[in-house]
């Protein structure tokens, strides 16, 4: 590889958090090379260019969507969300009765399957009489991701037989209705309109305590596994601190235990998610180790 390759491989690593890549440069390399020609770039160096001058951000938003790893499914992982509907949201939904309020965030959303998991989920539980006047709650989930190919095909809510691969016939025909013709279904709108999407970059929440708004519950599953670990404790730190009051975060299978020292943990069948302390809103680092220690 030549070094004006080898350097803007470093420069998009670096960018993207995506360490995935550190012992695959030659990977990375070739797939920057398929934009470097879309680009009509007659080297490293002249896309490196064009990326410096990208004001718009849409060829970052084209190279992101090409090198991110966007395996995902509904109800990916049954162990957590059996967790999530039977222990986590019921508890948030009664704390939160007199607000009448629930913020969600997934961060790394893919397209989509994750937050409209939560939306499926939060939706029965408020059909189900779990608390009062039900049709007078707000519910936000938020799904954000790097790739704004993942992010448009979340807008669409429309899927293939892959991503709905855990689900039975049943709630298949309950949740989605398929498009004709085709062999795609179309999640319902009642559980589409719930989730709304945004570009974001988790190397972004590495700054702690924003003036931002918080959230009652954070999913963030398989996307630090693309990380080093130094980049994982920051971004743990910078999600616990957009946690509400006794919010939640909940990490991937595979990544939990990063946040042990941090967060109290809650362990549950095959699952685990974190918490913070009541008391503890919007603290920085050492505050939100030190209310919990
Ligand atoms: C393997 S998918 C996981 C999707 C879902 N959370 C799940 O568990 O099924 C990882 C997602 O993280 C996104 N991602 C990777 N790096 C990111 C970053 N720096 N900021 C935000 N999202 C990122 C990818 O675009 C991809 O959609």
């Amino acid at each position: 590889m030549d070094r004006g390759l080898r350097s803007l491989v470093d420069v998009v690593i670096a960018q993207t958090g995506l360490h995935y890549y550190d012992d695959k440069p030659e990977m990375l390399a070739r797939l920057m090379e398929t934009r470097i020609h879309a680009c009509g770039c007659d080297t490293a160096e002249a896309y490196g260019r064009l990326l410096d001058h990208d004001a718009q951000g849409a060829e970052w938003r084209a190279l992101e969507s090409l090198i991110t790893i966007r395996e995902t499914f509904f109800f990916r992982d049954a162990a957590q969300f059996e967790a999530l509907e039977h222990v986590i949201l019921p508890r948030l939904l009664r704390e939160r009765a007199a607000a009448r309020t629930l913020r969600i965030w997934s961060a790394g959303c893919s397209n989509g399957a994750e937050p409209y998991s939560l939306a499926i989920l939060v939706r029965r539980l408020l059909d189900s009489g779990l608390v009062a006047d039900a049709a007078r709650w707000t519910v936000d989930i938020l799904g954000t991701d790097l790739s704004q190919f993942a992010l448009s095909e979340a807008r669409g809510h429309v899927f293939r037989p892959w991503s709905l691969r855990g689900l039975t016939r049943e709630q298949i025909s309950r949740w989605f209705e398929r498009v004709p013709g085709e062999q795609l279904w179309r999640l319902r709108d009642r559980f589409a309109d719930m989730v709304r999407f945004e570009h974001g970059n988790l190397l972004d929440v590495i700054h702690p305590c924003p003036k931002g708004p918080t959230f009652d519950l954070i999913l963030c599953r398989n996307v630090l596994i693309y990380f080093t670990p130094a980049r994982v404790a920051d971004i743990v730190e910078g999600l616990a601190s957009r946690l509400a009051p006794s919010g939640w975060l909940m990490l991937g299978h595979a990544e939990a235990g990063v946040a042990a020292d941090r967060l109290a943990v809650e362990r549950f069948a095959g699952a685990q998610a974190y918490r913070l302390g009541p008391v503890v809103a919007c603290a920085g680092p050492r505050a939100v180790r030190a209310a919990i220690v």
